[in-house]
């Protein structure tokens, strides 16, 4: 397994998601990136080449060590200094509120406990930070929503534990943000069962005496 995931594994992330229209996808939701950005789950690094031109410097957390080693070409190729950290996106070393963005692509449906991984996110955000988002997820329609439940399990073996059916609006909800604005259509240019995808932009739900639905922001 360690082969397929640090070598192989990376190599197919690459060719499936550097496509075209996903290529697209990336540089319309990072237009949007500001101040100090935080990205979850680099890979190969992708996301690089769409942020917009102010952007000078990003720290990124990375579980896989074949994704970095993929993406040091890319990094260091780049204008965009990259402060890279191998860890699990779970539990995340940075102060509460140190970050105006963070950036999921295709992440939140590979992170094991996603919902501690949200919640950290949450934390690491300033009061007024925003979570940009491209994700794929469950899809509404009855007959690909089956198979996307049925096949989840096998899937899972050959793609290092990414699930064809989360459900992104609701796992973004529930964990303290307010979605301000969400595209959700299918790319064909995706795999069949994980071409549903979100795109958007979530803000920490707080109200106006500054108290966020998980406490003192
Ligand atoms: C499908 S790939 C997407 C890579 C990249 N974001 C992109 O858009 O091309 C998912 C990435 O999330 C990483 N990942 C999975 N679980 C993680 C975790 N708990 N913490 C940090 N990264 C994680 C994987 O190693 C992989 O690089």
């Amino acid at each position: 397994m360690g082969i397929y995931r640090n070598y192989i594994y990376p190599s197919i992330i690459e060719a499936l998601l550097s496509r075209p229209s996903v290529m697209a996808q990336r540089k319309d939701l990072l237009r949007h990136a500001r101040g100090e950005i935080l990205e979850i789950g680099f890979g190969t690094g992708l996301n690089l080449s769409c942020y917009p031109e102010g952007v000078k410097r990003i720290t990124i957390v990375e579980s896989n060590q074949g994704m970095n080693q993929k993406a040091a070409k890319r990094v260091a190729q780049s204008n965009i200094q990259v402060d890279c950290r191998l860890l699990n996106a779970e539990s995340l070393p940075f102060e509460d509120g140190s970050f105006d963005t963070v950036v999921s692509a295709f992440t939140f449906c590979s992170i094991k406990e996603v919902d501690k991984a949200l919640r950290e996110i949450y934390r690491v955000l300033k009061p007024d930070g925003q979570l940009l988002f491209l994700e794929h997820g469950l899809s509404p329609h009855k007959g690909e929503c089956f198979f996307q439940n049925v096949l989840n399990p096998v899937y899972r073996i050959f793609s290092d534990g990414c699930h064809l059916n989360r459900d992104v609006e609701d796992m973004i909800k529930r964990n303290g943000f307010n979605i301000t604005w969400m595209e959700q259509f299918y790319d064909r240019q995706m795999i069949k069962l994980a071409d549903y995808l979100s795109k958007g932009m979530a803000l920490k739900n707080v109200n106006k005496w500054g108290i966020g639905q998980r406490g003192i922001t």
